[in-house]
């Protein structure tokens, strides 16, 4: 980073890091940490791929199992964080955000059609994920009952609502936290 003091290049490389992420499988970026509430307000977090970035909207796109624990979290509270740390460059991102779950909807079937046959797989599963099985290879795939999977398959839109910025530097440390208004984002420093 040029200038760790500038908000308007710190904000823009938060996003391009984001963007990146979505397609560089060797970034950190491209795997972030989704943390949600479980109804007896205990933390519950996972690694799922970042799908799509949107600076505009504000949002990342994510894919993810119908009957998964994390949809019935999400479902009952829609508030979560995402968060990255790129030891590469030095960096820990945190997001604020307010899921929103998809199915049955153009941009459902768009990122369908567009996933990889690796990908579909996983949603082809006969038994909910999380289910107890008796033997370690005890489920099974069963893509006739679920049109390939797609009947499985959901789509979580993160809304960002708010964005901690943590650089490690050895010239000092940096934090920031921002907010936004429409397009606007105001900055407020942080003690690192
Ligand atoms: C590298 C990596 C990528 C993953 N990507 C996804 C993903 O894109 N969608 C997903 O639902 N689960 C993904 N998983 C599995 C989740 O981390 C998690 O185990 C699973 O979704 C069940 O989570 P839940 O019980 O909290 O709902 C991924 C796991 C790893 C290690």
């Amino acid at each position: 980073m040029k200038n760790f003091n500038d908000p308007l290049e710190i904000h823009n490389q938060i996003w391009s890091f984001m963007e990146k992420g979505v397609k560089d499988r060797n970034s950190a970026f491209h795997t972030p940490t989704l943390i949600t509430l479980e109804d007896d307000n205990n933390a519950a977090a996972r690694t799922l791929v970042l799908r799509e970035v949107n600076k505009n909207s504000r949002t990342f796109r994510f894919h993810s199992d119908q009957r998964s624990k994390k949809i019935e979290q999400v479902h009952s509270n829609p508030n979560a964080l995402i968060h990255v740390y790129s030891q590469e460059d030095k960096l820990q991102l945190r997001f604020k955000s307010k899921l929103s779950l998809h199915i049955n909807e153009v941009l459902v079937d768009e990122a369908w059609e567009k996933s990889y046959g690796m990908s579909k797989i996983c949603y082809q599963v006969d038994e909910s994920p999380g289910s107890q099985i008796n033997i370690p290879d005890g489920y099974q795939f069963t893509p006739e009952k679920n049109h390939e999977g797609k009947d499985n398959f959901i789509v979580i839109i993160a809304k960002i609502i708010e964005t901690e910025w943590l650089y490690l530097s050895c010239d000092g440390h940096r934090r920031a936290k921002f907010t936004y208004d429409n397009e606007e984002f105001k900055v407020t420093w942080l003690v690192p």
